[in-house]
């Protein structure tokens, strides 16, 4: 059977985690967070690719190659573009796959603008608040949602 494929997209600013906002995000960088999912992928007997980028017509367009490539399950955090990028919201509304957002804080609990995700009624579901974990359940949350 053909190994599937998830895409993790990570949307503006991430890049910056480890040196923004440690009490937020705490410490750990992009980088050890993808080193984390590709491993929790390989446990789980999928293929992870994860991409980042501070532009959202680059993250429309790697969204749409998702769609040609037929990808298994995309998750996003797509950062500050969560909670007004309706461009975002049509690429991903574009996808016949899974698609779960997360975010390393709870976003609930922090300022009014960061409680609405234009996102929250096309996705399979959301995870905030567990840190480098929300990465890992979300994986965790694709692999059963295709295994349903
Ligand atoms: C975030 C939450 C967003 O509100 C914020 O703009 C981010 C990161 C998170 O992972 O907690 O950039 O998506």
């Amino acid at each position: 059977m053909r190994q599937k494929k998830i895409l993790m997209l990570n949307g503006v600013n991430l890049n910056m985690f480890g040196k923004r906002d440690p009490v937020q995000y705490g410490t750990i960088t992009l980088e050890e967070i993808d080193a984390r999912l590709q491993a929790l992928g390989a446990e789980l007997g999928v293929a992870v690719e994860c991409y980042q980028t501070n532009h959202e017509g680059e993250m429309c367009l790697r969204i749409h190659q998702a769609f040609t490539e037929g990808v298994d399950a995309v998750l996003i955090n797509a950062g500050a573009w969560t909670h007004y990028s309706y461009g975002i919201r049509d690429a991903l509304a574009i996808l016949t796959c899974p698609v779960v957002e997360l975010h390393m804080s709870n976003v609930h609990a922090r300022e009014p603008f960061r409680h609405v995700s234009v996102f929250a009624d096309i996705v399979k579901g959301q995870i905030c608040g567990f840190g480098v974990n929300s990465y890992l359940l979300g994986l965790r949350a694709a692999v059963t949602a295709l295994d349903g």
